[in-house]
């Protein structure tokens, strides 16, 4: 990142990143890193690919950094598993930062990756109900966010679970052969 953007995205987040809530997150293990560290990730890179695509850049890296703006594990409760965290992140951002429509779109439709899994391997996760209109991206910047967290998931994934790394890379060519018309 330049100078400059680096400092146009400094500026864009600073309020989330010194907020006492959003601070919590880094007492959270998340992908073998703390939430607080995947969250940056996802909104930096969310960042960068805004500038390629042309997003609206605020709403861009507010949206990645809070998209998993929940306290606690996905396992530990009903509002934080997989395909319902994102509506409690949600939440939680237009809580604590008055998020605009496209942000809050944005968070609650970055797990969609995951409805396309389960799609394919419906045994995944069988619990949960998974509907491709309800997660589906509305926007660019819903599909932005959405790749962001699937890449940096499989990086940092990979950094510790190789075999997680494998089998999600595994999924995604299914998923092209099968979705590709
Ligand atoms: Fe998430
Ligand atoms: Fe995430």
């Amino acid at each position: 990142m330049t100078k400059r953007s680096k400092c146009e995205f400094d500026e864009f987040v600073c309020d989330i990143l010194e907020n006492d809530h959003f601070l919590e997150t880094k007492k959270d293990l998340h992908h073998g890193t703390s939430k607080y560290e995947h969250s940056l990730r996802v909104a930096k890179l969310s960042y960068r690919l805004g500038r390629i695509f042309k997003a609206d850049l605020r709403s861009i890296s507010r949206a990645g950094l809070l998209h998993d703006f929940f306290l606690g594990t996905r396992k530990e409760s009903a509002q934080n598993s997989y395909l319902r965290h994102p509506v409690t992140a949600s939440n939680n951002a237009k809580k604590y930062f008055n998020v605009n429509e496209l942000e809050s779109e944005a968070i609650k439709t970055h797990m969609f990756h995951h409805v396309l899994i389960k799609k394919i391997f419906p045994f995944i996760n069988r619990e949960e109900k998974a509907s491709v209109k309800e997660f589906k991206p509305k926007s660019k910047e819903g599909w932005i966010v959405c790749a962001s967290d699937l890449l940096i998931s499989i990086v940092e994934c990979e950094r510790f679970q190789f075999t997680y790394a494998f089998n999600v890379a595994l999924l995604l060519i299914f998923n092209v052969i099968l979705f590709k018309n």
